[in-house]
């Protein structure tokens, strides 16, 4: 239920009935010396992609850029200013509404998105207050963390985690690398930091990881839990105000 492979009228029969929309977002970044840059987005596409086909529901094309900025020492690695972020989030957002879409669920991969995300989502509702935008972040939701507790205990770290590893190699199991074991260093520090201060304190770019607990059935296991929640957050979504039904095109 990709967006990108659909033609217009099926969309527009689409809306006839239904007016939510996925929209996964991740960003373009270092993720250690063994994971993928592009980890942050292609698991919300992934997650978003498979819940869509569960639920019968449209996903819109993934934004894979993100705010990045402390990731910019490391090569491979791009990023949105958080104003610029806002904006594209603004305007991708008030576009579809225009066509009738009116429930936005956003599945994010990144953490540095969060606040731009939530900034974005106020700064919309301001002017189209018959919107409902909710924000999922997969790694964050109890479900998750439970059994990455289980499966990596206290070494599944902040960046470059034991299982957002996990995850891309189930997904892309021709991109495992493996690494030594060894966990990452994760001093106390304020937070955000700058580039360059990033790359001293964190030095291989993992946060307090040790991505060699990584394996490609655990990925498999935190990806399914992680799909089984995003469905519940979604139903929970639609169900509040009989939400899944079209209320006019845009506003
Ligand atoms: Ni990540």
């Amino acid at each position: 239920m990709q967006i990108a492979h659909q033609n217009w009228p099926a969309v527009e029969q689409y809306l006839n009935s239904r007016s939510v929309l996925l929209i996964p977002i991740g960003s373009t970044e270092q993720h250690g010396p063994n994971g993928l840059i592009g980890t942050d987005h292609l698991v919300a596409e992934s997650l978003a992609r498979s819940v869509g086909e569960e639920m019968g529901i449209l996903v819109a094309p993934t934004l894979a850029y993100g705010m990045s900025h402390h990731h910019l020492a490391f090569p491979g690695s791009a990023s949105l200013s958080p104003e610029t972020l806002i904006r594209v989030i603004r305007d991708v957002v008030t576009s579809f509404a225009r066509n009738g879409f009116s429930r936005f669920f956003f599945i994010n991969g990144h953490g540095g998105n969060v606040s731009s995300i939530q900034a974005a989502f106020s700064d919309i509702l301001l002017d189209h207050p018959s919107l409902r935008l909710q924000l999922a972040s997969w790694w964050l939701m109890p479900e998750v963390t439970d059994q990455e507790k289980i499966f990596f205990g206290t070494e599944n770290g902040h960046h470059a985690t034991c299982g957002e590893v996990a995850v891309t190699w189930h997904l892309y199991p021709e991109d495992e690398t493996p690494i030594p074991p060894g966990v990452a260093p994760d001093p106390e520090t304020e937070w955000p930091v700058g580039p360059e201060r990033y790359r001293t304190l964190f030095p291989d770019g993992r946060m307090g990881s040790n991505p060699s607990l990584s394996s490609g059935e655990k990925g498999k296991v935190l990806f399914e839990i992680a799909r089984k929640a995003l469905v519940d957050r979604i139903r929970k979504f639609l169900s509040r105000d009989g939400a899944d039904v079209r209320k006019g095109a845009g506003e």
